[in-house]
């Protein structure tokens, strides 16, 4: 099956293509077309005379195109998730799970395509605004470009297309390769819709080679990536004026205060923990616990890692499967051995059985550790004991991450404070951070990224504001 690229409207094919194999039963599934520079720079010049275009459209005929996209997504929810399942393998549960979170993304975009508006400026507040009207509008920043990764290969490019169609702009995308079938599904639902020929373009092949072109043409105004701090922050020291929003890693941190009911949290923890092989940004990846319950909550949070069904990702009931690749689960395979080999004890897991990494527990890590300080993004959480919240928080902010982190507690104070001193873009109290719902504002603080999305946000990134002042003098 040799995939093509989609520019201008049409399926385009290219000399050279890259193979992908189901990482479950390493199968042959496509060959994924790799777009040249001049592939490249035809999708955006594409994507730029589409934007005459999409400005003509009004708020209502976008929603309607985001609404008939939804639609599309909901008629083929079994195939759109068991394409995910076979190209990440994500257990379809997770992606059936996901898909229903795309329909409900390209929903809000379809709402908020109807609610972007302008503010009135009360120009008279200075003395030399007499007799001045004044209001701002929302323009579409023109040609956005997306890049984005395998662990939501639907979600997360519907973070970037349906605020960027909500806000009136034309898009490149340029997704993983690895879950490009993904992405190439959704060009092809896409020209099912009024959307105008040209608005949405898909190329696929080499990240470098692809983000080169996008940094150097002047037509595409904002990049907005999903992915490694190391790209991320690369693209963004390259990008001059253009706009950028960078949603990156963590290493997502959870307090455990005392009098907390362990039996009721234990399986948002392993949800948390192990949801998508803990390939989410805010996966539950350091758990510091109140000394006097730690040996308790080890004992339970063993006890319900056992339960994990693991497995075929397309048996509808199976929970974890293998990882992205062999070279990830090597990868965290390695930084679980180095923590132990600095003295942390293993409490399960630690191994690969059947291509699979074993859902892993990891007790008194130390701090410089990677499975500590950096994203393991793999299913492996650590439990450290603390004897105050005071040391929680100061361990969950030794990082060079804040996207999100929870605390849970019975104590209102201890929450405020908290709330209040947990450096993370989103805090959230008697919960996992492993938590999403798609209209909030989502992203982090130090290298965990800049910008938010949640469509609304995402599209007053999308926006330029424009001032506009009437002189009644
Ligand atoms: C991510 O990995 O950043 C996305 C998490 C989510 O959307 O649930």
């Amino acid at each position: 099956m040799k995939k093509q690229l989609f520019i201008h409207g049409e399926w385009v094919s290219t000399p050279h293509a890259i193979p992908i194999h189901s990482v479950s039963t390493r199968e042959d599934l496509a060959s994924i077309a790799i777009a040249s520079v001049e592939d490249v720079k035809r999708a955006i010049s594409a994507a730029h005379s589409a934007t005459v275009a999409m400005r003509a459209l009004t708020s209502a005929d976008r929603a309607d195109i985001l609404i008939q996209l939804a639609e599309l997504f909901k008629k083929n929810r079994l195939k759109a998730a068991e394409i995910i399942s076979k190209e990440s393998a994500k257990p379809l549960k997770y992606a059936l799970a996901e898909i229903d979170r795309t329909i409900e993304t390209y929903r809000f975009s379809a709402e908020e395509a109807k609610r972007l508006t302008g503010e009135m400026i009360p120009m008279e507040a200075s003395p030399n605004g007499r007799g001045r009207l004044a209001y701002t509008i929302r323009e579409p920043i023109g040609v956005v470009a997306a890049i984005t990764p395998f662990n939501f290969p639907q979600n997360l490019v519907a973070h970037k297309v349906g605020p960027a169609i909500a806000a009136g702009n034309s898009i490149v995308l340029k997704p993983a390769t690895q879950t490009a079938l993904s992405a190439i599904f959704l060009a092809e639902l896409l020209e099912q819709t009024a959307l105008p020929k040209g608005a949405f373009n898909l190329v696929t092949g080499s990240g470098p080679v692809i983000g080169d072109v996008f940094l150097e043409s002047p037509e595409i105004r904002m990049i907005t990536f999903t992915g490694s701090p190391e790209v991320g922050i690369s693209l963004r020291n390259r990008a001059s004026l253009k706009k950028v929003t960078l949603e990156l890693g963590s290493n997502a941190g959870l307090i455990i205060d005392e009098g907390v009911d362990l039996d009721k949290i234990i399986d948002r923890i392993i949800m948390g923990a192990f949801s998508n092989q803990g390939q989410v940004c805010i996966s539950l990846q350091r758990i510091y616990v109140m000394e006097s319950i730690m040996e308790d909550f080890i004992v339970k949070c063993k006890k319900a890692i056992g339960t994990i069904k693991i497995g075929d990702p397309l048996d509808p009931t199976t929970e974890l499967a293998s990882m992205i690749s062999e070279k990830e689960q090597q990868r965290a395979l390695s930084w679980i051995n180095e923590a132990i080999e600095e003295g942390a004890e293993l409490i399960t897991g630690g191994c690969i059985e059947n291509n699979i990494l074993l859902p892993t527990l990891v007790k008194n890590a130390a701090s410089h550790t990677r499975v500590i300080c950096e994203e393991i993004f793999a299913p492996v959480v650590t439990v450290n004991p603390i004897t105050t919240i005071d040391e929680g928080i100061a361990a969950i902010n030794d990082s060079d991450f804040g996207l999100q982190a929870g605390i849970f507690t019975k104590d209102i104070q201890t929450a405020f404070k908290a709330s209040k001193s947990i450096q993370a873009g989103g805090v959230l109290i008697n919960d996992v951070p492993t938590y999403r719902v798609d209209h909030m504002p989502y992203g982090g603080v130090k290298n965990s990224g800049t910008g938010r999305e949640g469509v609304k946000y995402a599209m007053e990134d999308m926006t330029e504001l424009k001032l506009i002042i009437w002189n009644q003098n």
